[in-house]
């Protein structure tokens, strides 16, 4: 039997008709799910409940960007940061974390969803290393979705991380200093391999980027919606889709080169678009 997301039915599956022939549906779809806690305390509930919920969200996510051949999805799920958080959340947050792999890890599997992890995954409980490395290994050879969970993860660690790998390889000899280019840079990232994000999206209405992809978010389109994480079901990403089509990318260059281009032209923002999102 060929493995394949399970399809919307319905209703739905009408509106991911009409989606991908009203524009282009986002190669890789990056999330900052935001909100989980004033989730919870607007209904009187411990944070923790507003992040249960939260995995709720993921599930429906994760399978309608499956459903409509969205090809990366980044979900940022524990930062650098949030280890700071009190001691308690930290550690029901990394219990929720391993629950949800360990309970996931199939149906990801039946879906042709290949699992990843970026960050700094050694900081994490061995149990929850140990759960992400057998999902990770299990999902490595499907073929539809990637889903990137960022995981004690944040932009300026990666950077950081990125510079000493560099200069230790400049030190001896494996690289020049005259080599060194954005190119270059982003095979040292731990996203290598991983077009750019086209779209960001950012719940619970912060205009803020928060240490997220910082070097992959050059060029994305951002969509910021007020809901909070555990209400941004598939209605609200078919919304920020929309948006997201109706938006037009110029990689810095202006619109006629990009909707009328000469050859020189043409070429010129093929390559560029290509150095900018990857082959
Ligand atoms: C932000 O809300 C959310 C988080 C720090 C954690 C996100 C985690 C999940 C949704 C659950 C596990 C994820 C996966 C991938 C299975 P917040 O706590 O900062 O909310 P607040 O800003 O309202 O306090």
């Amino acid at each position: 039997m060929g493995k394949g997301p399970q399809e919307a039915t319905g209703e739905d599956r009408k509106v991911q008709e009409k989606l991908r022939k009203s524009g282009e549906i986002p190669r890789h779809i990056a999330i900052i799910m935001d909100g989980n806690g004033r989730w919870a305390k607007k209904r009187g509930m411990p944070r923790i409940a507003g992040h249960t919920e939260g995995v709720e969200s993921v599930r429906d996510i994760v399978e309608v960007c499956g459903q409509l051949g969205v090809q990366f999805l980044t979900l940022y799920a524990f930062s650098t940061e949030n280890w700071k958080r009190p001691q308690e959340e930290v550690s029901l947050l990394m219990r929720l974390l391993l629950k949800a792999i360990r309970d996931e890890t199939d149906r990801l599997h039946t879906n042709n969803v290949r699992l990843k992890a970026i960050g700094d995954i050694a900081a994490l409980p061995r149990e929850v290393q140990d759960e992400l490395s057998d999902g990770i290994e299990k999902t490595q050879h499907n073929t539809g979705l990637t889903l990137a969970l960022a995981l004690s993860y944040s932009g300026r660690w990666e950077i950081t991380e990125a510079v000493k790998r560099i200069a230790k390889d400049v030190s001896e000899h494996r690289v020049s200093a005259a080599d060194i280019t954005d190119g270059l840079i982003g095979s040292y990232l731990v996203t290598a391999g991983i077009p750019d994000p086209d779209l960001l999206v950012r719940t619970s209405g912060e205009f803020r980027i928060s240490n997220f992809l910082l070097w992959q978010l050059a060029y994305t389109e951002i969509f910021i919606t007020p809901k909070y994480w555990p209400s941004f079901r598939r209605d609200e990403l078919y919304a920020a889709i929309r948006d997201y089509q109706g938006r037009e990318r110029r990689f810095g260059m202006v619109s006629e080169q990009v909707h009328s281009p000469g050859p020189e032209q043409k070429s010129l923002l093929k390559s560029f678009i290509k150095s900018v999102t990857g082959p």
